[in-house]
C-alpha cells in the first residue's frame, strides 16, 4: 500500500481534474459508494472461481458477526447502490467514481494492495453505441493527458448461452490436454475453464494457443454488436486490435470487453479495462438492465503521465510575506487574511514561526513565490509595506497599506509581463 507524497500529488490532481472535466462533458455524474460491502456481493458479482474472490479479498467478520470485504473493485458496489436506491426502473444512468480498491495480490511495480481506480459505468444502454462512445472517451482521455504509449485490445464474450456452448467445446479440448495443465488450471476446469485462457503461466501458453476461440462461436446478435462497435471505432479513428483471448479476470462480462495496455510499465501493462455486463444487475436481484463500463488504474496512469513529462509544475505561492518586528508579527495574520479576501486567485504564504530576515528570505525563495511582501514595524509606522521581486533583478518598492491589494496585484502583473518578454 502506497503513500502518495506531496511531490507526486500534482500528477494525481492533473489526472483527477482532467477526468472530472471530461466525464462531465460526456454527461457522467459522480457517485460515492462505501469502501466496505457484504462479502456475498463480491462473490455473486465477480464470481467464486476468480482470482479476486478466491485469493485476493480483504475479508473480515465485524462485531455483529457479518462477513464484510474491502471492495476489490467498484462495479459491484455501484450496481448494489443503483438497485438499493431504486435508481433503475427503466431509467438510464451514466455514473463514475474514484477511490481506493483493495486486492491482496503479490505487490510489484504497478501492482499494489491498495490502489485507486477511476470507475465509469453506463447503465440502461444496450449498446453498441455506448460501448463505442465509452472507448472514444478513453482515447480522448489519453490525448488530454499527453499519454501516447497505449494500445487498445477488444474482444466479444457473447451471450451467456453462447458462452455455455463454447465452454463445453473448450472443456473437451482442455480435458484432452489435462496432463499439461498447472494446478490452478486443473482446479478451474470444472468451475470456470474460460479463466484458464487468462493464465500467465509461460508453460501453459502452448496449450492455450491451441484452444478453440470463443470468437468463432459467437451468437449472431453478439457478432453484429461487435462488428458495429468495430466500425464505430474505425469511424472515430480509434485504433484497436482484436484479441480473441482477452477474457478478463471478472465473471460478469458479456459481449464487449476491452483493455488498454502499455509497453512502458513492465509486467503490469493494463492501464484501463472494462466491458459490458448485461446480466450483472439481474444476478444481484435488480430488474434486468444492461450495463457497460471500465476502470482505469490511477497509479499506472500517473506513471505514464510522469513518463510523458506532462506533470504540471508544483503549486507554489505567488507572494511570501516576510514579517519584521513584534508589531508586524502580530499584525501579519490579519493583513494577509484581508489580502486573501481581496485577491482570492493569488496564493499567499505568510512567514510563520518567526525567524530573522535571512531565514525568512530563504523560506521565501524555497516557496517559489514571485514576490516578497515585507511588513516591518518601521513600514507599519509609516503606513506602507515593501515589495521585492524574488525572481527578477528589479529593485524594492513601497506600497501604501490602504491600497495594498491593488499594489500587490499590479506588481505581480508587471512581473509576469517582464518575465514573458
Ligand atoms: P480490472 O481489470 O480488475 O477491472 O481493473 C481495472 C484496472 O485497475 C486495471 O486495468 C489496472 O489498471 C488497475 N488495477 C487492477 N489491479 C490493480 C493493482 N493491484 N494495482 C494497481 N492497479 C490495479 C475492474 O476492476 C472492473 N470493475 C472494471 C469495470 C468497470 N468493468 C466494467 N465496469
Amino acid at each position: 500500500m502506497n503513500d502518495v507524497l506531496p511531490a507526486a500529488i500534482g500528477a494525481w490532481q492533473f489526472l483527477e481534474d482532467t477526468m472530472r472535466e471530461l466525464l462531465s462533458s460526456y454527461g457522467y455524474e459522480e457517485i460515492r459508494v462505501p469502501i466496505v460491502e457484504q462479502t456475498a456481493l463480491f462473490k455473486r458479482a465477480i464470481g467464486e472461481f476468480t482470482d479476486v474472490v478466491e485469493k485476493e479479498m480483504y475479508t473480515f467478520t465485524d462485531q455483529g458477526g457479518e462477513s464484510l470485504t474491502l471492495r476489490p473493485e467498484a462495479t459491484a458496489g455501484i450496481m448494489r447502490a443503483a438497485i438499493s436506491n431504486g435508481m433503475l426502473r427503466g431509467a438510464r444512468h451514466k455514473l463514475w467514481c474514484v477511490g481506493p480498491m483493495f486486492r491482496h495480490e503479490k505487490p510489484q511495480k504497478g501492482r499494489y494492495r491498495q490502489f485507486y481506480q477511476v470507475d465509469v459505468e453506463a447503465v440502461g444502454f444496450p449498446g453498441p453505441d455506448v460501448d463505442g462512445e465509452l472507448i472514444a472517451l478513453t482515447a480522448r482521455l489519453w490525448r488530454k493527458l499527453g499519454i501516447e504509449r497505449v494500445r487498445l485490445q477488444i474482444n466479444s464474450l457473447g451471450t451467456p448461452e453462447a458462452r455455455r456452448a463454447y465452454r463445453e467445446r473448450l472443456l473437451g479440448y482442455l480435458r484432452g490436454h489435462e496432463s499439461r495443465l498447472d494446478a490452478d488450471s486443473r482446479r478451474r476446469l470444472e468451475g470456470n475453464p474460460l479463466r484458464i485462457l487468462d493464465s500467465k503461466n509461460a508453460e501453459m501458453q502452448e496449450v492455450i494457443a491451441g484452444a478453440p476461440l470463443l470468437t468463432d462461436h459467437l451468437d449472431s446478435e453478439s457478432r453484429e454488436h461487435f462488428e458495429t462497435l468495430c466500425s464505430m471505432l474505425r469511424d472515430v479513428g480509434v485504433e484497436y486490435q482484436i484479441n480473441p483471448r482477452l477474457v478478463r479476470g471478472l465473471d460478469y462480462y458479456t459481449r464487449t470487453v476491452f483493455e488498454w495496455t502499455t509497453d512502458a510499465l513492465g509486467a503490469q501493462d493494463a492501464v484501463c479495462s472494462g466491458g459490458r455486463y448485461d446480466g450483472l444487475i439481474s444476478q444481484l436481484g435488480g430488474e434486468s438492465t444492461p450495463g457497460v463500463g471500465f476502470a482505469m488504474g490511477v497509479e499506472r496512469a500517473v506513471e505514464l503521465i510522469a513518463l510523458a513529462q506532462k506533470t504540471p509544475p508544483p503549486a507554489v505561492a505567488d507572494v511570501y510575506v516576510v514579517v519584521n518586528g513584534a508589531r508586524a508579527a502580530s499584525a501579519g495574520v490579519g493583513l494577509v487574511e484581508r489580502l486573501r479576501e481581496e485577491l482570492p486567485h493569488r496564493r499567499f504564504e505568510l512567514n510563520l514561526g518567526g525567524g530573522n530576515f535571512k531565514t525568512q528570505f530563504r523560506r521565501a525563495d524555497r516557496s517559489g513565490a514571485a514576490l516578497a511582501l515585507i511588513v516591518g514595524d518601521d513600514e507599519l509606522a509609516r503606513g506602507v509595506a515593501a515589495m521585492k521581486p524574488l525572481r527578477l533583478e528589479t529593485g524594492q518598492s513601497e506600497c501604501p497599506l490602504n491600497g495594498l491589494a491593488a499594489g500587490v496585484e499590479a506588481a505581480l502583473e508587471a512581473m509576469m509581463g517582464v518575465a514573458g518578454k
